[in-house]
């Protein structure tokens, strides 16, 4: 979200001459077109110092891992490393200024989307980013599985090995210290990226359309239908 806090960056012909540089705050500004662009300076992907990167016709190219960037939004257009935050910058007689804060931020939403999105493009470091930010802000393990369990068994054939190993994870979650716990999630989110990588999406079947079974007798005719390798009626129940 946008503050009314300004920082000063300078004039533009300085900025011209220099290409880039660093401001209060750690925010890197580019000379860009007429005016210029400013983002977070740390690469989003592994934290390499944007301004050292190249900008070139509106790309910005980290120069570690070449991640790239455009300078405008700040979006990626590599799915392994994360859009980096952009500021907005304004000119008032030839002076820079650029925003204290940057024009979006990290929430519990968007590290839930970035979750997903690890799942579906079978990425191992966005899953673990998106778990240690999810973590990190007090959600819960379970809804973290939670993802990874709709995911998984809207993919390919369902569940599968991916979608065991995490069940399996999520059991021995209360044994583990925090550090541990992180590893146990990434562990099974990654198995079941990895399960449903290539795969084409599945429909899934609805549910039973009453909500008054009690649990114990939905585990009856789910255990029933496990027993007789009946898939669709496992599903329903
Ligand atoms: S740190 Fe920038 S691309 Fe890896």
């Amino acid at each position: 979200m946008l503050t009314e806090e300004w920082i000063p960056a300078g004039t533009l012909e300085q900025l011209r001459t220099d290409g880039a540089k660093v401001i209060k705050g750690g925010i890197a500004v580019f000379a860009h077109e007429d005016g210029a662009a400013a983002v977070d300076n740390r690469c989003p992907h592994l934290g390499f110092p944007l301004h050292l990167g190249s900008l070139c016709n509106g790309i910005l190219t980290c120069h570690w891992h070449h991640a790239r960037f455009d300078i405008c939004s700040g979006g990626t257009l590599d799915p392994w490393a994360d859009d980096a935050l952009a500021h907005d910058v304004k000119i008032e007689n030839g002076e820079l200024w650029v925003n204290a804060s940057p024009r979006r931020t990290m929430n519990i939403e968007k590290l839930k989307q970035r979750l997903q999105e690890g799942l579906e493009q079978n990425i191992g470091i966005v899953i673990a980013k998106a778990v240690v930010g999810l973590i990190e802000a007090g959600v819960s393990e379970d809804e973290i599985v939670r993802v990874g369990i709709l995911y998984g068994t809207s993919q390919g054939s369902g569940w599968g090995s991916g979608l065991t190993i995490l069940a399996a994870m999520r059991n021995v979650l209360p044994k583990l210290d925090k550090t541990g716990r992180i590893l146990a999630l990434y562990h099974g989110l990654v198995h079941v990226a990895r399960a449903g990588a290539g795969r084409a999406p599945r429909w899934l079947l609805g549910p039973l359309p009453s909500a008054d079974t009690s649990p114990e007798r939905l585990a009856d005719w789910y255990r029933s239908c496990v027993e007789v390798r009946d898939s669709q009626g496992a599903e329903k129940v």
